[in-house]
């Protein structure tokens, strides 16, 4: 079958692979289409803290397909060395979840790991109360295109993005922020990000301190992304001053009840058109073009491969 296949650590390439064999306890699912995460560039340098890919593989964590009996559903691992960017793969049944019908099945794969990694961000990691202030740091990439976004589904009470690019920013108070905060165009970033209850880091480093250094009584930061640096220096009174917790997330780390329940969510509200997501489909023969934009950051655009 017709495969994203990683030779050796790097870069996969477009390329044959074996088809997947019907395994106890995992499902054959025809691939629609499957997300380009940086997750799985992080996988393919061998690198992630889960450990290296066997080789060859094929790359791809999440994406969008249909069991043999023809249900449409949304997986976020597989059964290596099968991963999604292909025509076929093989999914362990207890990581199935159902995708609706009424909607593209390329925005679906496209909102898999980044529109969780949001959700399960706010809902199950913060537990973000209705009326709670929410500062999304690296609000102009994907996932945090979808934090805004969800926020505002959850009943945020007010969203701050923060990013760079000021084009990009100002789509995120399209996409519903009530105020925007360009790095690097403010003297006192700790008072723009003022009273945050709840704050979504994609970014790490000196924007994370900003963000706390003013943040509210029992403010919750969820360590998501260090787009900014690895590490950074935070002051402990500082936490221990307002009873802030630091939590760090990951999509796995929440259980498959909340992340189906998550992803319904998410899908209904495409659905209604009060999420919108933008994605570009690729091919999977441009894998290696995908690769790099991804790595260079997309600016909000999801990247999807299509077999
Ligand atoms: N923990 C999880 O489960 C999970 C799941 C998904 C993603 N993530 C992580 O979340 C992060 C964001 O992912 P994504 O898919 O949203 O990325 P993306 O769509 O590629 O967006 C990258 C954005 O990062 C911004 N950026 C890059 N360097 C920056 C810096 N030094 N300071 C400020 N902004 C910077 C750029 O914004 P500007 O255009 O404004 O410069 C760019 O739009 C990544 O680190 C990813 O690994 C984690």
């Amino acid at each position: 079958m017709r495969a994203a296949v990683l030779e050796e650590l790097g870069t996969p390439v477009p390329g044959e692979f074996r088809d997947p064999e019907p395994a106890s306890g995992a499902a054959l699912v025809e691939v629609v289409a499957a997300g380009v995460n940086h997750l799985d560039l992080a996988k393919a340098t061998g690198r992630f803290y889960t450990g290296p890919p066997p080789l060859p593989s094929v790359v791809g964590s999440d994406g969008v397909g249909r069991r043999t009996d023809g249900r449409l559903v949304y997986f976020d691992t597989t059964v290596g060395p099968f991963g999604s960017m292909a025509e076929r793969t093989l999914v362990p049944e207890d990581s199935l979840i159902p995708a609706p019908e009424d909607v593209d099945p390329v925005i679906l794969a496209g909102m898999g790991n980044a529109g969780l990694a949001a959700h399960t961000a706010l809902h199950w990691r913060a537990g973000l109360q209705p009326g709670e202030t929410v500062v999304v740091l690296g609000a102009t990439g994907v996932v945090g295109r979808f934090a805004v976004q969800i926020a505002r589904l959850l009943g945020a009470g007010r969203v701050v993005a923060v990013g760079r690019d000021p084009e990009q920013l100002a789509h995120t108070a399209e996409l519903g922020a009530d105020a925007t905060v360009q790095l690097g165009a403010v003297d006192d970033l700790p008072g723009a990000l003022a009273g945050a209850n709840v704050i979504v880091d994609l970014l790490w480093g000196e924007p994370a301190v900003a963000a706390l250094t003013q943040a509210a009584h029992g403010a919750r930061l969820i360590q998501v992304g260090q787009l900014a640096a690895a590490e950074t220096a935070v002051a402990a009174p500082l936490l221990r001053s307002r009873a802030i917790d630091i939590r760090g997330h990951a999509v796995f780390h929440a259980p498959q009840d909340v992340r189906a329940a998550a992803y319904a969510q998410l899908g209904e509200a495409c659905a209604s058109g009060d999420l919108h997501v933008d994605v570009e489909a690729v091919p999977i023969g441009e894998v290696q073009h995908a690769w790099s934009r991804q790595a260079a950051g997309t600016g909000g655009v999801k990247l999807v491969i299509v077999p």
